[in-house]
C-alpha cells in the first residue's frame, strides 16, 4: 500500500497555522479565489432559475396548467435550495455570497423568461436545465480531487437537474399534439 500521509506531527503542526482560514488546510488542492467565483455564478444561476420556475408557476395557464405548474413548483423550491448549498460553501470556503440584484442576471449561466404560452414555457425550462446539467458538469469535472467537497455538492445538484430536465421532457412528450406545435 503506497505511504500517503504526512506524518502526524507535521499535520498537526500546520493544523494550528492560519487557523483562521477554517477548514481550508494546505491540502486544498483548487484555485480557491477561482472556486469562489465560479460557486458564485452558480449561486446567480439557481436564483435565476428560482426566478424563473415561479413566474411560471404562477403564470401557467390553461387545461394542463394544473400538473404542470405543480412541477414548475417543485422544481423552483429544489433551485432554491440549491441556492442554499453553494451559499453554504461560499462562506465555509472564506467567500461571499453574492446576492446583488442589479448584476444577477449577467452572472448567471442560464436566462430568465417570461413566456406565457406552457409549451414554451416548458421549453424554455428544458434549455435552462441543460445549460446548468453543460456547466456544473464543466466545473465538477475542472474541481476534480483539488475540492473534493465542492465537486461533490455540484454532482449532487447536477444529479437533480437531470431529473429537472427529464421531467420536463416527459411533460412536454405528455402535452396534447395540439397544443405542443412546432415540436
Ligand atoms: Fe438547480
Ligand atoms: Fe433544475
Amino acid at each position: 500500500m503506497a505511504e500517503f500521509l504526512t506524518d502526524v506531527k507535521t499535520l498537526r503542526e500546520r493544523a494550528r497555522q492560519e487557523i483562521d482560514k477554517g477548514p481550508i488546510t494546505v491540502a486544498y488542492g483548487a484555485d480557491l479565489p477561482r472556486v469562489i467565483q465560479v460557486c458564485n455564478e452558480a449561486l446567480a444561476t439557481e436564483i435565476v432559475c428560482t426566478l424563473r420556475y415561479k413566474r411560471h408557476y404562477y403564470t401557467a395557464t390553461g387545461i394542463h396548467a394544473e400538473s404542470v405548474a405543480a412541477e414548475f413548483l417543485e422544481h423552483a423550491q429544489e433551485e432554491q435550495q440549491h441556492a442554499d448549498w453553494l451559499a453554504e460553501r461560499i462562506v465555509q470556503l472564506g467567500g461571499e455570497p453574492d446576492y446583488n440584484p442589479d448584476t444577477l442576471a449577467t452572472r448567471a449561466h442560464a436566462e430568465y423568461d417570461q413566456s406565457t404560452d406552457l409549451v414554451e414555457m416548458i421549453k424554455e425550462d428544458l434549455v435552462a436545465e441543460r445549460v446548468a446539467i453543460a456547466s456544473y458538469t464543466e466545473i465538477a469535472q475542472w474541481l476534480g480531487d483539488g475540492d473534493p467537497t465542492t465537486r461533490r455538492l455540484f454532482e449532487r445538484i447536477l444529479a437533480q437537474e437531470e431529473e429537472h430536465a427529464d421531467d420536463l421532457r416527459s411533460l412536454l412528450e405528455r402535452l396534447p399534439a395540439d397544443l405542443n406545435r412546432g415540436g
